[in-house]
């Protein structure tokens, strides 16, 4: 029903309910004013009754409309965010087949690195960013040629060149993806150092995002503790020395602490 239809409704009810009400008191009642009196008190009282209840109706009807439309809106946000969950996921183990050393790192990376982000007081939301863009971190590996991912012994300069390359490749997949800006950042800033000599643009400090920063730890305790074609596994503490060697200069300090402080506690991927 629209507003304007409720309102000619009601006016129309209205102007029937004075006029007949009207004649009906003059019949009933003549010349007797008391009586005229009680009847129209009893007319009004009746007339506010009967619009009350028929806008309590209306009213009610909206307000049910309303919450079914608001839990419309909010099962297709949470049903887009639950997409776009599975579309990180999938990307992340677009790489398994290729390189399997990338996928599982990735999987590691991304728990040691939302364990971080959580450690630090940073909201469930984004702690959920940061694991979903270190689930794809180094998506980007996926167009670097295979033999060079599994190259046993030393990189010649201009193929550790080519490898650099994946956090443009990796970000020029993911933002084609609407994730939050924060996951993007992760894939194409995480190899970016506090002292500006990382890649691939050479940020330095809080020009890197947080979020890279927090991913960046985790990829180097996890780098060091697995298994790669060129070398053995290390063990936790070597990866700890390293932590503390690169803490402030390379590293985020406080990301590092934070890692520090976990893996002290017990944390394992
Ligand atoms: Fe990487």
């Amino acid at each position: 029903m629209s507003a304007l239809s409720i309102t000619v409704l009601y006016a129309a009810f209205g102007t029937v309910w004075i006029l007949a009400g009207n004649r009906l008191a003059v019949a009933l009642f003549g010349a007797d004013l008391e009586g005229h009196y009680a009847f129209e008190l009893g007319k009004g009282l009746t007339y506010v009754l009967i619009t009350s209840g028929a806008l309590w109706l209306l009213l009610r009807r909206e307000f049910r409309r309303r919450d079914r439309a608001e839990q419309g809106r909010l099962d297709a946000l949470i049903g887009a965010r639950s997409a776009l969950d599975q579309t990180a996921e999938a990307l992340g183990r677009a790489i398994e087949r290729r390189d399997p050393y990338t996928a599982g790192h990735q999987a590691r990376v991304a728990l040691l690195s939302a364990a971080i982000a959580r450690r630090l007081g940073l909201s469930e939301e984004r702690a959920e960013s940061i694991r979903l863009g270190a689930l794809m971190h180094d998506i980007g590996k996926i167009g670097i040629p295979a033999e060079l991912l599994s190259k046993p012994g030393r990189l010649e300069p201009q193929e550790f060149e080519l490898i650099k390359l994946h956090t443009v490749y990796g970000h020029d997949i993911v933002k084609r993806v609407e994730f939050d800006d924060a996951i993007h950042r992760i894939v194409l800033e995480h190899h970016e150092r506090m002292d500006g000599s990382g890649y691939p643009h050479g940020l330095s400090g809080h020009a890197i995002s947080q979020e890279a920063r927090i991913v960046a730890v985790a990829d180097v305790v996890e780098a060091i503790t697995s298994h790669r074609p060129y070398r053995p596994a290390k063990g936790l503490d070597t990866a700890c020395e390293e932590l503390r060697r690169l803490r402030g200069a390379k590293l985020d300090a406080e990301a590092t602490d934070a890692c520090l402080a976990l893996l002290d506690e017990g944390f394992r991927f």
